[in-house]
C-alpha cells in the first residue's frame, strides 16, 4: 500500500487530519489500534473551542452541534462560599461549545464512511521506518492486520496515536527532550442521566477539594472530583460519590441539584507533559502523542485542535503550494501555542485543587487570586481569553 500521509491514531487528531486532508485532495490512511466501537466508548472531553469548530467546519464534517450542542458564554469559579462569574461573549465576542468528544469523533468516523477514506482497525505492533530524513529511502509504516503484516510506503507519518503509543518512541531518545509535571492526585469523574446542576459549568475549590460540574445535554451532567490516587472506582458508590460532590460546590446549587444512578465513573490521573520538538524528519507528533495537561480548563482536546491546524496547514503548503520547507516549521509553531495552554492549565490547576501541601500560607494565596480574579477586569479577560481559546 502506498499513501501521502500515513496517520497512526483514529482519535480525533487522526480523524480530523484525515478529513482535512481528504478534503484538499491529499491522500492519507488512519491506522487505529482498536476496533470503532471501543474508540466511541470513551467518555472524555466536553468543552470545544471555536478553532476546533471552525476546522471541523473546513474537513466538511457535518456535526449534529447546531441541534445537539450547547453554546456557553461564561463559567463560574467559586472558592468556598466566594462565586466569580467570567462572561466570555462580554471579554472576548466568543463563546464555548459543550458537545462531547464522542459526539465530534462519531462525526469524524461517519464523515470519513461517507468519503471513503481508509481507515484500518485492530491494527497492533505498529513500527516506524526511516522516519529520519537522510538517505534516499522514503518512511514506512509496518503493522500486523487481520493476521498478516503490512506495509505502508508514505511520504510523512502523522504520529496521532495519544500519549502511550509507539509514534513519539520513535523519535530517538537523545533527539528529544521531555517536560513532566506529575500532580498528587486524580479525577473521579461520573455521568448521570440528570438536569445539569447549573446551566453553566462550575469550577469549585473548597476546603474539601476540588469539584467540577460539567454536563454533556439537559438530562446528561458529567461532574467531577479531585480524588487521591490511590483511590479505586470501586471504593466510591454513587451515595458517597454524590454527597462529597454536594460538599464541594456552591451550597444554594448543591441544595437543589438533581442526584441518580451513574452511567459511568472512572479516575484520571493529573499531569502536564510536553515533547519538544514535535517532528523528527518525515514524522510529525500532535495532540496528546506529543503532549497532555490536566484537564482543569479544558484544553486537552482543543490543543490537539490547533496542532492538526498547523500540521494541515504546513501539508497544504508543501503539496498544494510544493513548498516542503514549510514542514520545518510545524514543531515550532504548534509549540509556542502548546505552552501557553500548558501554563492556563497548570495556573486553573494550582489555583482550584487542594494539593497534600496546601499550607495555611498557600491557602491564603489561592483566596487571594480568586478574590483577584472577583475584583479585576483585566483578570477576567486574561481567564476569558485563554478559556474560549488563544488564536491559531
Ligand atoms: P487520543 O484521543 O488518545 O487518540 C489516540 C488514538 O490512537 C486512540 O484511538 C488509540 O486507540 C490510538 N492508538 C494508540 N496506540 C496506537 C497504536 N500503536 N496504533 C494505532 N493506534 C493507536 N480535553 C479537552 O479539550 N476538554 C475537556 O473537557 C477534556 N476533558 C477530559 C476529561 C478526561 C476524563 C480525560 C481523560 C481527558 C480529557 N481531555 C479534555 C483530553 C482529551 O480527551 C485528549 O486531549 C484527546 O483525546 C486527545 O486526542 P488525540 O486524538 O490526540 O488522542
Ligand atoms: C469537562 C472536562 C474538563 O476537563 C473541563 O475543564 C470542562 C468540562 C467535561 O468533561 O465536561
Amino acid at each position: 500500500m502506498r499513501t501521502q500521509v500515513c496517520i497512526i491514531g483514529g482519535g480525533p487528531s487522526g480523524l480530523l487530519l484525515g478529513q482535512l486532508c481528504h478534503q484538499a485532495g491529499i491522500d492519507a490512511i488512519v491506522l487505529e489500534r482498536r476496533t470503532k466501537d471501543h474508540v466511541l466508548s470513551r467518555i472524555r472531553a466536553g468543552v470545544l473551542e471555536q478553532g476546533l469548530i471552525n476546522l471541523l467546519e473546513e474537513a466538511r464534517v457535518p456535526t449534529r452541534m447546531g441541534t445537539e450542542g450547547y453554546p456557553h458564554d461564561g463559567t463560574v469559579i467559586s472558592f468556598e462560599d466566594m462565586e466569580v462569574r467570567i462572561d466570555f461573549t462580554k471579554h472576548t465576542g466568543t463563546a464555548v461549545m459543550v458537545y462531547g468528544q464522542t459526539e465530534v469523533t462519531r462525526d469524524l468516523y461517519a464523515a470519513r464512511e461517507q468519503t471513503g477514506g481508509t481507515t484500518l482497525f485492530e491494527v497492533d505492533e505498529v513500527e516506524i521506518h526511516n522516519a529520519a530524513l537522510e538517505g534516499d529511502e522514503g518512511a514506512s509504516v509496518t503493522f500486523m492486520h487481520q493476521g498478516t503484516r503490512k506495509t505502508i510506503e508514505c511520504d510523512y507519518i502523522a504520529g496521532c496515536d495519544g500519549f502511550h503509543g509507539p509514534s513519539r518512541q520513535a523519535i530517538p531518545a537523545d533527539k528529544r527532550k521531555e517536560f513532566e509535571r506529575v500532580y498528587p492526585f486524580g479525577w473521579l469523574g461520573v455521568l448521570s442521566e440528570t438536569k445539569p446542576a447549573h446551566h453553566e459549568l462550575i469550577y469549585a475549590n473548597s476546603e474539601r477539594g476540588f469539584a467540577l460540574s460539567s454536563m454533556r445535554n439537559e438530562n446528561l451532567s458529567r461532574y467531577y472530583i479531585q480524588a487521591p490516587l490511590t483511590d479505586k472506582v470501586a471504593d466510591w458508590s454513587d451515595d458517597a460519590f454524590w454527597e462529597e460532590f454536594k460538599r464541594r460546590i456552591p451550597r444554594r446549587v448543591a441544595e437543589q441539584m438533581e442526584t441518580g444512578p451513574t452511567i459511568e465513573k472512572s479516575i484520571a490521573p493529573l499531569r502536564g507533559f510536553v515533547c519538544e520538538p514535535m517532528q523528527y524528519g518525515r514524522l510529525f507528533l500532535a495532540g496528546d502523542a506529543a503532549h497532555i495537561v490536566p484537564p482543569t480548563g479544558a484544553k486537552g482536546l482543543n490543543t490537539a485542535a490547533s496542532d492538526v491546524h498547523y500540521l494541515f496547514r504546513a501539508l497544504q503548503a508543501c503539496y498544494l503550494d510544493k513548498d516542503p520547507k514549510a514542514l520545518g516549521g510545524y514543531s515550532e509553531k504548534a509549540l509556542a501555542r502548546v505552552w501557553k495552554t500548558q501554563r492556563f492549565s497548570w495556573w486553573m490547576t494550582k489555583t482550584l485543587h487542594r494539593f497534600p501541601d496546601t499550607d495555611p500560607y498557600e491557602l491564603h494565596i489561592q483566596r487571594a487570586e480568586i478574590e483577584h480574579l472577583a475584583s479585576t477586569e483585566s483578570m477576567q479577560k486574561t481567564m476569558a481569553i485563554n478559556y474560549v481559546g488563544l488564536p491559531y
